[in-house]
Parts: C-alpha cells; structure tokens; sequence
C-alpha cells in the first residue's frame, strides 16, 4: 500500500498570487493530486474560491483536479466545477440531506465523486453511499483553515472505514495537519491519499516536502 500511496497538495496554502505558478511547481515536484479547497462561509467559516479559480488553473496541469467542496448547499454548483475542469468532485455528508444524490450527479457529469466526513461524523455515514463512490475523505482537522494541528482519534475512523471499503474501487484520502510524523500512522490504517497543505507549501522546496512525506510511509 506505501508504495501506491497519492500525495495531493493543497493549494489553499499556495500563495494566491501566484495560482499558476504554484500549481505547476507542486506539479514538477511530484504530486499526484492538487486538492482544490473551496469554501463558503456558511458550512464552514472561512471562504476561499470558486469555480473559476478552478478553470483559471487547469491549464497548469495535467494532474487530477480534487476538488473538495466545503459548501452547503453543493448540489446547485457540482456542474459549474464539473465544468471548470475538476476530476474529483468530494461534497460533505453533513452538506445536505440529498448525499446519494449528489454523488450520482456529479458521476453522471462524468466526473469522479466522493464524499467527506468531518471528526465529529461517524464512519456509518459513508456506508449507504459505497457503491456511489469513488473516494472516501476522512477529515482529520475541524474544515475551514490551513495549518491546524490533526486530530488523532480519526486515526480508528479511517480504519473502521478502510474495513468497510474492503475490495471496493474507493481511493481513502485523509486531509488535514498530515506531516511526516503522522502520514505513517494514517496509512498503516488504510490511507491511501495525503493531502498536505502547509507540509508542502510551509517551505521553499515542494519536491522534498513531497519526498519527505513518501519516505515517511515507505
Ligand atoms: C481544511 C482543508 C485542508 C487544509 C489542509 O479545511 O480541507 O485541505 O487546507 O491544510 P493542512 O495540511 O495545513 O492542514
Ligand atoms: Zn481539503
């Protein structure tokens, strides 16, 4: 599983002003994934982008898109960041009432869908909407900033949930304060995407902030 393991930056701590040149630098550095945070001050209290940031940088890379929306209602925008160029398009369960339907919109806009959990969320939210996923999100910080510190006890969730995969196609990406001193632990319980946004944009060389959480879960 180390071996297989995706690293997907976040751009939410990329410097702003420099969008496409940030994404084509973590791009040259090894990334498998740029994970796309949007948020809109109301499911979480913080506001970032939309989709035409989304669209302003897809011409930087050839990588999956992941977009991880952070906003409710989501079903009114999934076609406007299918369209802007997302590959992945992740809604929170807590999001809305309609999760299974969500997903299978954002699968019929040819896209791939997945679905998050934040701490508070137990792992039996995910259970009903397996076969209408392509990736599981378990958040390991409280959603809305960069830089907070990862809350261990998801540690248990992320496991429980890799069980509940079992030989399901569903990619298991964790997403928040993951460094090289806990990327080992979240795989060993079944992680196979870190997203990392100030482990990787915190310092001046993306390449080996990306190498040092690969070597981290080698
Ligand atoms: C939190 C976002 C995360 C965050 C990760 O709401 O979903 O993707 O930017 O940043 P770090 O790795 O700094 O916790
Ligand atoms: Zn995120």
């Amino acid at each position: 599983m180390a071996d297989t393991v995706k690293i997907a930056p976040s751009i939410l701590s990329a410097d702003f002003a420099r969008l496409g040149e940030e994404v084509r630098a973590i791009d040259a550095a090894g990334c498998d994934y740029v994970h796309v945070d949007v948020m809109d001050g109301h499911f979480v209290p913080n506001i970032s982008l939309g989709p035409v940031v989304v669209e302003a940088i897809r011409p930087h890379t050839a990588k999956p898109l992941d977009t991880h929306l952070m906003i409710a209602p989501a079903e009114p925008y999934l076609e406007a960041f299918a369209k802007a160029g997302s590959d992945i398009i992740t809604v929170h369960a807590e999001a809305g009432p309609h999760l299974h339907r969500g997903l299978q919109v954002i699968r019929s806009l040819g896209k791939k869908a997945g679905v998050s959990l934040n701490p508070s969320t137990p792992a039996s939210a995910a259970a009903n909407v397996l076969d209408q996923v392509d990736l599981i999100l378990v958040m390991t910080v409280n959603p809305g900033f960069g830089g907070q510190a990862f809350i261990a006890e998801q540690v248990a969730k992320i496991r429980a949930i890799r069980e509940m995969i079992a030989d399901r196609p569903i990619e298991l990406e964790v997403d928040g304060g993951i460094n090289p001193d806990n990327a080992g632990a979240v795989v060993a319980a079944g992680a196979d995407v870190l997203v990392a946004g100030s482990a990787v944009f915190g310092g001046d060389d993306y390449a080996a902030a990306i190498g040092a959480l690969r070597a981290a879960v080698s």
